[in-house]
């Protein structure tokens, strides 16, 4: 039986929802980094060096950057732990390739290999991570829970799981604002900067149907972790959970 989930706000067959994503960031892709600057007003690099910290990189980790785009999250690991092996790894070809391209031309490439993979159904063995991080990328799954067990069976029983991305604003007048500013001005600045206004009608709808932090924390737990939290940025409007088995 075919069955339905969500793409932004319409329904659509499960079997339809990765194209349709396929297709967004096919789009983005060329102008992802100027975009995300411009939406965040540089904010999602912060966050990003924040996740790195929380994450208490070990000098000779493996790491899995599940959906890691342009590579922002696997590049400040690299950087900050050069002896690190980094599998950079997205469903999309264009996504994953501005990403090696970045790696080779700012220097990151010499610890990173390059996977073309959905985080959902990961083609590695049992326990091969210290640490796998999903920077912007769970809200764009077909089956999150099945790509969070999947996250789980892939790292080692002392790992860890990070997962940055946008949750639910705490303060119900911040939430307003977040909200008029989410449908009014992002699909405009993505008209105006990369003529493109739908797929950024797509981020704020896909925001706003994602799990909230208290619901991604129960998610992760069963998806057999031991220990889930979070921690709120900026009032919650984006969120940093952390799984493990301590
Ligand atoms: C918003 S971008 C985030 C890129 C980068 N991690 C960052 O934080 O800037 C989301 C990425 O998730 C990827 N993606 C979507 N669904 C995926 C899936 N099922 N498995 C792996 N990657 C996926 C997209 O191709 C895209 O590159």
């Amino acid at each position: 039986m075919n069955k339905k989930t969500h793409f932004g706000f319409k329904e659509v067959q499960e079997s339809e929802k990765s194209k349709h994503v396929g297709d967004v960031f096919t789009s983005v892709s060329k102008n992802y980094d100027i975009m995300n600057d411009a939406m965040s007003f540089g904010m999602h690099r912060l966050w990003k060096k924040i996740l790195v910290e929380l994450a208490s990189v070990g000098d000779d980790d493996v790491i899995l950057d599940i959906a890691s785009g342009t590579g922002d999250i696997s590049k400040i690991i690299s950087k900050e732990y050069p002896n690190t092996s980094i599998y950079m790894s997205d469903i999309n070809y264009e996504m994953l390739s501005e990403g090696r391209d970045r790696a080779i031309n700012e220097s990151f490439n010499h610890n990173c290999s390059f996977c073309q993979l959905s985080g959902e159904i990961l083609p590695f063995r049992d326990n091969a991570f210290d640490l796998i991080t999903v920077g912007f990328g769970l809200r764009n799954f077909t089956n999150k829970e099945r790509g969070l067990e999947e996250m789980r069976r892939c790292l080692k029983k002392e790992g860890k799981l990070l997962i940055l991305e946008f949750s639910k604003p705490i303060n119900p007048i911040f939430s307003k604002i977040y909200d008029w500013y989410s449908f009014n001005i992002l699909p405009r600045l993505g008209s105006i900067l990369a003529n493109d206004s739908d797929s950024y009608q797509y981020l704020a709808e896909s925001i706003r149907m994602h799990p909230d932090q208290e619901h991604l924390k129960k998610m992760i737990i069963e998806s057999g972790f031991k220990e889930a939290k979070f921690y709120n940025l900026l009032n919650g409007i984006v969120a940093i959970h952390i799984g493990s088995n301590d």
